[in-house]
């Protein structure tokens, strides 16, 4: 009986002359996957009673989809997933959209041979895919070819995790978050997706939640307007809110995300804790293709007083997003198979006290923020 390493080595043997050798030495030269202890658990209620992943830190599954327009190819991604489960991550995050269809095929390859009730993945609605003869312009690098349309339906719901489902190729969803519903992303047709979320996508995922077919749903959003919305208007369980609360730009969660779903026992899980790279020297912040006035000298800035504390301003960043009560899940993105490892090692990597005193002292994050202890 071949094991899974095995197998994934014979398949990709098929277009060993179209990848690069080394990626796939990598995968030739390791043994079966180990099953490392799941990291980071914790119980999967607040004291609100809203359920929450049962782990603090996870994969998010953005660049797994050619996010940021990087190719990434399947043997790569396959041994990125395979690191993340090694090192002992057990909540997976990924999207319709992510690729069109790529990242959650890619997912779904990695993660069906693992028992289903070992790790949690989340999954994402709003767009609709259907077979197109090529991909439309998008962020993502070599999308699947299908088109997107976005829909909030009742109906669009239920269709959609049906499709993740088929792609995934895992019977079951854990959790689902409403996709990019905000006036950024949908300009003038915001207020009337809105609408349709509220009568639609929002009560049909509180029933799937209620039919057992779903733990829990929550918003999947790059701004906080439209979760303060859904929290007045139904009753999810939880947001992942990406690019609301990172080292670089936290203040407004602190005032208003946070209170506001702490007095709901709502959940808050981050994406983006690392502003799309940014926090890691890379020269991009988050997904619009422009870096903020200032803050390039700011993360100089954290970089040199990290290095004063014998630590690294990723390390730091992690650690900083997964400190807040209100936070129950903090999920980097990967693109190299060394990255999951070293996020997962950045959580339990001490950092001295002063080094946040310092950050605090020249006002470069919040007096508010909270720390790790
Ligand atoms: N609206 C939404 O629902 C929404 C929006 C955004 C994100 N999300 C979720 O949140 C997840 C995280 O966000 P993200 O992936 O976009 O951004 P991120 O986690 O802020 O940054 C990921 C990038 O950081 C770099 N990185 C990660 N670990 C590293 C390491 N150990 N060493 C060096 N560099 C490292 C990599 O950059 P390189 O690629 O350059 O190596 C990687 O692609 C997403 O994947 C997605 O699951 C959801």
């Amino acid at each position: 009986m071949p094991s899974r390493r095995q197998f994934i080595t014979h398949a990709a043997t098929g277009t060993a002359a179209l990848v690069a050798g080394s990626a796939l030495m990598g995968l030739f030269s390791r043994a079966h996957a180990q099953n490392a202890a799941p990291i980071m658990p914790q119980s999967t209620q607040t004291s609100g009673g809203k359920w929450r992943p049962p782990y603090r830190f996870g994969q998010g599954g953005a660049p797994l989809g050619g996010g940021s327009m990087l190719e990434v190819s399947d043997a790569e991604v396959l041994e990125i997933l395979d690191n993340a489960w090694d090192a002992g991550m057990r909540y997976y995050d990924t999207s319709p959209w992510y690729g069109l269809g790529l990242s959650e095929r890619r997912f779904g390859y990695s993660l069906h041979r693992q028992p289903r009730d070992s790790y949690i993945l989340s999954t994402k609605i709003g767009r609709i895919l259907t077979p197109a003869d090529a991909p439309p312009e998008t962020q993502w690098a070599n999308p699947d070819s299908f088109n997107y349309t976005y829909d909030y339906s009742a109906s669009a719901t239920r269709r959609s995790i049906e499709d993740s489902l088929q792609r995934l190729g895992i019977p079951s969803i854990d959790v689902v978050f409403v996709h990019d519903l905000t006036p950024e992303n949908l300009k003038g047709e915001y207020e009337q997706h809105m609408q349709e979320a509220i009568k639609g996508a929002m009560p049909e995922l509180t029933k799937m939640r209620e039919e057992g077919i779903i733990k829990a749903w929550g918003m999947g959003v790059n701004s906080l307007p439209p979760i303060l919305r859904a929290n007045e208007a139904a009753d999810p369980d939880l947001h992942l809110a990406a690019c609301q609360y990172t080292l670089m730009d936290h203040t407004e969660s602190l005032q208003k995300l946070f209170p506001d779903c702490d007095k709901r026992g709502i959940s808050i899980v981050v994406g983006s804790p690392l502003n799309n790279g940014f926090l890691c020297g890379r020269d991009r912040y988050n997904y619009s293709g422009t870096i903020p006035d200032g803050f390039k000298e700011k993360r100089a800035r954290m970089q040199q007083i990290a290095k004063a504390h014998d630590t690294d301003l990723r390390t730091a960043a992690l650690q900083f997003c997964a400190a807040p009560s209100t936070v129950s899940s903090v999920i980097p993105g990967a693109r190299k198979a060394h990255q999951p490892a070293e996020n997962v090692k950045s959580m339990s990597v001490r950092i001295p006290a002063d080094f946040w005193a310092e950050l605090k002292a020249e006002k470069l994050i919040d007096e508010a923020a909270p720390t790790p202890a």
